[in-house]
């Protein structure tokens, strides 16, 4: 299989994206200018000037990036203000409706929503809450999307007792039917964009659907229990938060805080090595361990070893089993961004969501062949993982046997401990990886890290004081930063690197200091806690917040939570979009014509889209007149 997201493009459709018609830029000019501003930018040089301009917005001043961004501006919308409402808004000329709601039909029996009686009876057949990281697929000429759940709010779905927990085991399943992951076709009708109810591609994968573990880990005795002693069938996956797609066309699901689903009912039993640097102890976040044994530590401690995976799903085939990939190593994934590099391998790029946790990579050991064999391309390879030097330089150490003392397995399951031992860097919450289809380059969002302290440490023990120079150099970093690196030799596979930040987050007009943010933030775009991000097929950074939208304090002026489109070639940040109060702005994928664009709002925090429940929900939104969204 090959991945066909997209419908090939046209020259008239190309032609659109000139909108509006640029000026005379001397590009080649204002690269050189760039460059002479930056030492250690020049090794990017041999990129081309074109890869060579990434690194504009960090290095202008403000005015210049500025008069830059106004005269290179390859948007094709006006910038909208911040909003503190409870609506969705969007520029001028573009428009929105909501495609799939919490609780929304995807089979013709499914229950009714009902906003009076905790949404609907329990059921799997509905779309679940919370939605998260989300990709389309063009099968055949029909749009599937594949679109994650991370979690549940317990207290609007069932009644729940004085700690927001369920009560009994049957809310507990309602609440494990409602995540994971939903596959469903959509279609452009009368009516706009809906979900194709019925279609045969419409599936629900939820806590309880039975997958298979491959890789290093499967097998393993950590990963063996009672009712299933081999170690390689598991029921379900958890926290499904960010996304990726593999060049063959498949879905990959990323585990992120599944740490919270465990608990036990014996308060005093010892807790097995290794649970603490995952967060892992007596006490869920669910009372799941009250109702289902499977998460009970005291009756089952080797469950939480058989999550914290890359999952993935065909989602051309709804009886298809998914597989959790254990050679993408077990953390809490945010999302998996991967690559075809030019020797074939595939890369694929990970982040561990957790304060002083670490970035990584995965190259497999084999070769991608369209229409070839594609069924161990992540199963077989090395895991790195990243070391930023203040420097301006970088390195992709490889975890394995050799360089952490750990066997293959135990690097797949505790890749925590094995990235410790060969001194990965501490970052700031390594959030949504993106890699730009048009240079060779790749940007990861670190949302934010309030715990960066002169003697602070991860739970492992890793140093997290700031370091200037560093990406990791703000101490009570409430704004976060985008980090982005150009791999050596425009290999993707290449151990070492070079790196720079593309924004860094602040507000400019409560600080004059670090804290104001990089030269491209201006009080007409601010934003904090970069989370989502994707690149479109021109090189666009779709860059989703999940932040403080207090809009006090620090974060005056901010507002709700938002996305933004980026530049890499001007460092140009322009706000596209605000989500209702209360709620972050997270996943997105575009039609296969890239004329409308699919965009999650989670948790909103007020009644919405209407009155009523809080609902997430994704949302179409196009321009009016048609033409190519941005
Ligand atoms: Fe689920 Fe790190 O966001
Ligand atoms: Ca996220
Ligand atoms: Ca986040």
């Amino acid at each position: 299989m090959t991945d066909q997201s997209y419908e090939p493009m046209n020259w008239d459709a190309f032609d659109e994206r000139r909108r509006p018609a640029p000026e005379t830029v001397d590009f080649d000019r204002v690269v050189e200018a760039a460059m002479s501003r930056r030492g250690f930018l020049r090794s990017v040089v041999a990129f081309g000037s074109g890869a060579a301009a990434m690194g504009l917005g960090s290095m202008m001043s403000s005015t210049s990036a500025n008069a830059q961004a106004a005269a290179m501006s390859r948007f094709a919308f006006t910038p909208i203000p911040t909003a503190t409402d409870s609506m969705v808004h969007v520029p001028e000329g573009y428009s929105w409706k909501v495609v799939a709601a919490w609780g929304d039909a995807l089979f013709s029996d499914a229950p009714a929503f009902d906003h009076e009686n905790f949404g609907h009876p329990n059921s799997d057949r509905v779309f679940g809450e919370n939605t998260d990281g989300m990709e389309m697929f063009n099968i055949d000429g029909h749009q599937v999307i594949a679109i994650n759940h991370e979690y549940v709010n317990s207290g609007i779905n069932v009644d729940v007792d004085e700690n927001e927990l369920p009560t009994n085991a049957a809310d507990v399943l309602k609440l494990q039917n409602l995540q994971g992951i939903t596959v469903m076709e959509v279609a452009k009708g009368a009516e706009g964009w809906a979900v194709v109810v019925d279609s045969p591609f419409n599936r629900r994968i939820t806590n309880n659907t039975p997958m298979m573990i491959s890789g290093p880990a499967a097998g393993h005795t950590l990963l063996q229990t009672a009712s299933d002693p081999i170690g390689t069938s598991v029921l379900g996956t958890l926290n499904n938060c960010g996304s990726g797609r593999t060049p063959w066309g498949t879905y990959l699901t990323c585990e992120e805080n599944f740490n919270g689903y465990f608990g036990s009912t014996n308060a005093e039993m010892t807790i097995p090595d290794g649970f603490d640097r995952y967060g892992i102890g007596a006490e869920s976040g669910y009372a799941y361990e009250k109702f289902d044994a499977r998460f009970d530590l005291a009756q089952n401690p080797n469950e939480p070893h058989r999550f914290g995976y890359v999952v993935e799903i065909d989602p051309s085939d709804a009886a298809s089993t998914p597989v959790k990939r254990s050679a993408l190593g077990r953390f809490k994934h945010e999302n998996a961004a991967s690559v075809v590099a030019r020797n074939g391998r595939v890369v694929v790029y990970l982040g561990d969501d957790e304060r002083g946790e670490f970035l990584y990579k995965y190259v497999s050991n084999g070769v991608y062949m369209p229409g070839g064999d594609t069924s161990t391309l992540l199963d077989d390879g090395v895991l790195y993982v990243a070391q930023f030097g203040a420097d301006g330089s970088g390195q992709w150490l490889p975890l394995t046997p050799e360089t952490t003392g750990m066997d293959a397995a135990m690097i797949c399951i505790h890749t925590r401990q094995a990235a410790s031992a060969v001194g990965a860097t501490t970052m700031d919450r390594p959030e949504w990886v993106a890699v730009n289809p048009i240079a060779i380059e790749a940007y990861c969002a670190l949302t934010n890290n309030s715990w960066r302290k002169a003697d602070a440490t991860n739970a492992g023990g890793d140093a997290m004081v700031p370091v200037e120079g560093s990406p990791n150099a703000r101490a009570e970093n409430g704004y976060g930063q985008i980090v982005r690196w150009y791999p050596v030799d425009e290999d993707h596979t290449a151990t070492g690197f070079t790196w720079d930040l593309y924004v860094t987050a602040g507000n400019p007009t409560v600080h004059s200091d670090a804290y104001a943010g990089s030269a491209n933030i201006t009080d007409g775009n601010m934003f904090n806690s970069p989370d989502g991000m994707v690149f479109d097929r021109f090189g666009l950074l779709w860059i989703q917040t999940d932040g403080d939208d207090s809009n006090e304090g620090d974060f005056a002026g901010q507002g709700n939570n938002q996305m933004l489109v980026g530049d890499p070639a001007t460092g140009e940040i322009a706000r596209f979009l605000t989500g209702p109060v209360g709620s972050e702005v997270t996943g997105m994928t575009p039609s296969s014509d890239g004329r409308t664009i699919f965009v999650g709002i989670q948790h909103p925090g007020t009644g919405w889209p209407a009155e009523g429940l809080p609902r997430s929900a994704i949302i179409a939104v196009w321009r009016d007149d048609g033409a190519l969204i941005a």
